[in-house]
């Protein structure tokens, strides 16, 4: 493992993301022991002028009971606070003096320098933060001694990584000019989830691996698949971020479309990073353009009584897009991405009598099971077969082993419910945020969005967005609304 000083630099500290997501990753990992108090050094850069303490008590109050109050206590002092604005050299100066003198005070011996530097920033300010960052605060190390002893410097970006495949081209290729892409991370949290993870691992291990999934994983045996994501609440005083994006720039384009690649993507070589996006690239490559009358759209009823949102807004809470692979293994296989803000709970159901169904629901609760419809004679023939399938043991499964690290190991696959938190209990089901942190330390980049990818999932929804934009007025006025259960439904838009 790495050694030598290891500083996290977390860019926007005052913001909320940094607040709600950042900071508790990175104490739960300080309290778990992933970070050693001796090597690491937090440290907070934003516009607000604050002292280290009001940064401190800030991003205080977490409440953990699994953690002790004096490594609370601990981290909460391991954290030290730089204020300066985003593109002024006298700020970023100030931050690598900061940096250096830790790394002088933690290393005695060590030329090693790792600097992580988190942007919890909105994209507007990431240009500047690049470039300051490539003038200032690189590792001073590796220009003296082999990369493999000096160190590291990396960035970690959230989204929204651009607004289409224009913007996000050129800021791929703003962050391309100064770093790398083995120094670039990416951030989209759906890949840090546990059972989003559990995916990989059956992509490789599980799903062809397996004789059980193997036959069935194609057009012949599956009838559609649909990927939910369905929030009961609105957006609540964040309208603002939201009502630029809409829904299917907030969660369909990135997360959605992440857990889409998963299912279809067809086995990589090995599950090395390079070769999972590689076959990530290449499904989303085979997507055919997305039709009209497969996209519906929707604004919940109330969405613009919120004080962040334009009166006027048109902008889509609810979206539901069918994209179809071309494909040998999918060819003709509708796959429904549905995502939408403020929706009732309810059950989305199978309107068809006799499917099966196999449900992975990443959250809450996750879970893996299936769902199947039989008479007497079949559930016979079934659970002879299962009968069958047992002795020869192709009912083992192989899962990941919850937690952090990315282990398979058996498990059989209950035909009832598999929920991982009965099965493997003590064992604490990880926040995604811990995990793609601890990742972006131990330089492992596969759960991260390749610039590729990017641009390949911009050119799936590039002309559609254009279109929901640029005809948003007129949408409103042709298609006319239908009101049902509290939600406002906009038709397809047709030209
Ligand atoms: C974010 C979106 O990326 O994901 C939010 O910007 C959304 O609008 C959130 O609420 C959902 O994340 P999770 O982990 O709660 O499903």
């Amino acid at each position: 493992a790495e050694t030598g000083c290891l500083s996290i630099i977390v860019l926007g500290a005052s913001g909320d993301l940094a607040k709600e997501k950042t900071f508790p990753a990175l104490f739960h990992l300080y309290c778990q022991g992933f970070l050693p108090p001796s090597e690491v050094h937090i440290l907070g850069y934003a516009r607000t002028k604050i002292s280290d303490d009001e940064l401190r008590n800030r991003i205080a109050g977490l409440t953990d009971i699994l953690i002790e109050p004096a490594d609370i206590f601990s981290v909460r002092e391991a954290v030290k606070y730089v204020s300066g604005s985003y593109d002024s050299a006298e700020g970023f100066q100030l931050l690598d003096k900061e940096i250096a003198m830790h790394e002088i005070s933690k290393s005695s011996q060590e030329v090693s320098s790792r600097r992580l530097f988190y942007l919890a920033l909105p994209p507007s300010v990431y240009p500047p933060v690049y470039r300051m960052i490539r003038k200032y605060c690189m590792n001073k190390y590796i220009k003296y001694f082999p990369a493999d002893l000096s160190g590291w410097t990396r960035v970690v970006v959230e989204k929204p990584f651009g607004k289409d495949l224009d913007s996000a081209e050129l800021l791929g290729s703003q962050i391309g000019e100064l770093f790398d892409e083995p120094q670039i991370y990416r951030i989209d949290h759906y890949l840090g989830k546990e059972l989003v993870q559990n995916l990989v691992i059956n992509i490789s291990s599980g799903r062809f691996a397996n004789r059980f999934f193997l036959p069935l994983w194609n057009c012949d045996n599956i009838d559609n698949v649909r990927i939910v994501f369905r929030e009961d609440f609105g957006t609540e005083g964040h309208g603002g971020y939201f009502d630029e994006y809409g829904i299917i720039r907030d969660i369909i384009q990135n997360h959605l479309l992440q857990v889409f690649c998963l299912v279809a993507m067809e086995k990589p070589v090995s599950l090395k990073p390079e070769h999972i996006r590689d076959e990530k690239v290449k499904v989303l490559q085979s997507v055919l353009p997305i039709k009209d009358e497969e996209v519906v759209l929707g604004q919940y009823e109330g969405y613009r009584d919120d004080v962040t949102v334009p009166d006027h807004s048109n902008t889509p809470t609810f979206a539901t897009v069918i994209l179809r692979i071309h494909n040998e293994r999918w060819e003709g296989i509708p796959f429904i991405l549905k995502a939408g803000k403020a929706l009732k709970k309810g059950r989305y159901t199978c309107e068809k009598q006799g499917r099966n169904e196999f449900v992975i629901r990443l959250q809450p609760s996750e879970a893996m099971y299936m769902k199947l419809t039989m008479s007497y004679d079949q559930s016979y023939c079934f659970y002879e077969c299962c009968f069958h399938v047992c002795r020869l043991s192709f009912m083992l499964q192989h899962v990941k082993q919850p937690g952090l690290e990315m282990s398979a190991v058996q498990s059989e696959l209950d035909l009832s419910v598999m929920r991982l938190g009965q099965r493997y209990q003590g064992v604490m089901i990880r926040e995604a945020y811990e995990r793609l942190v601890l990742d972006t330390i131990r330089g492992d980049q596969q759960h991260f969005v390749r610039r590729d990818e990017l641009k390949a999932a911009w050119k799936i929804f590039t002309p559609l967005l254009h279109r929901i934009d640029n005809e948003a007025d007129e949408l409103s006025a042709k298609a006319g609304y239908v009101q049902t259960h509290g939600y406002i439904w906009a038709l397809p838009p047709h030209r």
